[in-house]
């Protein structure tokens, strides 16, 4: 069998944490996860607190992302944030369609794919989320849904860019529900995704990419998740709020990886 690419683990702290919160948690999980080798570590405060956490973790082995950013670079966009200000603000990744942004705030994958081609123009490792909701699972749209989002989201975009990308696959109904995909629910798709990008950009790069798995990810089920062939790492909500949890969460990833 194949070697299993190098892990990562996403904290994604959504619309939580002040400057001042975000600040203490940082600085709880340099201490915690700064000491783990073999794992890759990102977390993506919300945009008033990148400046504050990017500072704490600079010079630890725990990078920091944006969770969105728009496609232009500067001009009149009240409210946006571009990816040379995420860059400048310490920033080496950012998210990209997570599914709070389809739902509630018009993101499509049109938008989608713009948004990628800029973080990639603008040096970001784009993180992007695919995933369906319950009913499109309950009318067995899951892999249409899927390859919807993976063939609008990244179109146009050449192998440079496909092999610098990371996926998050994040069915909708597992997200803060506490219900977690079953692992060979998990595996099922992550395994066409890796299907996919290898039909698009090739064997190597579907060899290499990293494909994190989201939605109840906890330190308790990781490293069952991690046993699967396909799953590389994890977008981690709600768990990533606390220190010791997203440790574990780092932690487990590690010992099935090893
Ligand atoms: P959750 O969120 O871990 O709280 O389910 C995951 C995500 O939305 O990235």
């Amino acid at each position: 069998m194949m070697a299993k690419r190098r892990p990562l683990i996403a904290g994604n702290w959504k619309m939580f944490k002040t400057g001042p919160e975000a600040a203490e948690l940082a600085k709880g999980l340099k201490a915690a996860v700064s000491d783990m080798g073999g794992v890759d570590v990102l977390v993506a405060p919300a945009f008033t607190a990148i400046t504050v956490v990017a500072d704490i973790l600079k010079g630890s082995a725990i990078d920091v992302g944006g969770q969105d950013l728009f496609w232009e670079t500067e001009g009149a966009y009240t409210g946006q944030v571009s990816a040379p200000m995420l860059k400048a603000a310490g920033c080496s990744h950012v998210i990209v369609g997570h599914s709070e942004r389809r739902q509630y705030f018009g993101e499509t994958n049109e938008t989608v794919n713009r948004k990628i081609k800029a973080a990639l123009k603008g040096d970001l490792v784009p993180v992007l989320c695919v995933g369906e909701s319950e009913s499109e699972r309950e009318a067995q749209e899951t892999f249409s849904v899927v390859k919807e989002h993976l063939d609008k989201g990244l179109e146009g975009i050449d192998g440079d860019g496909l092999a610098k990308l990371i996926i998050a696959y994040e069915p909708v109904w597992a997200i803060g529900t506490g219900k977690t995909a079953t692992t060979e629910q998990a595996q099922e798709v992550h395994g066409f995704i890796r299907d996919w990008m290898e039909k698009v950009g090739g064997n190597s790069i579907a060899n290499t990419l990293r494909i994190l798995y989201g939605g109840s990810v906890k330190p308790g089920n990781i490293a069952g998740l991690m046993a699967m062939e396909d799953i590389d790492g994890a977008l981690v909500g709600g768990a990533s709020l606390d220190a010791d949890s997203f440790a574990g969460i780092v932690g487990g990833s590690l010992g099935a990886a090893g």
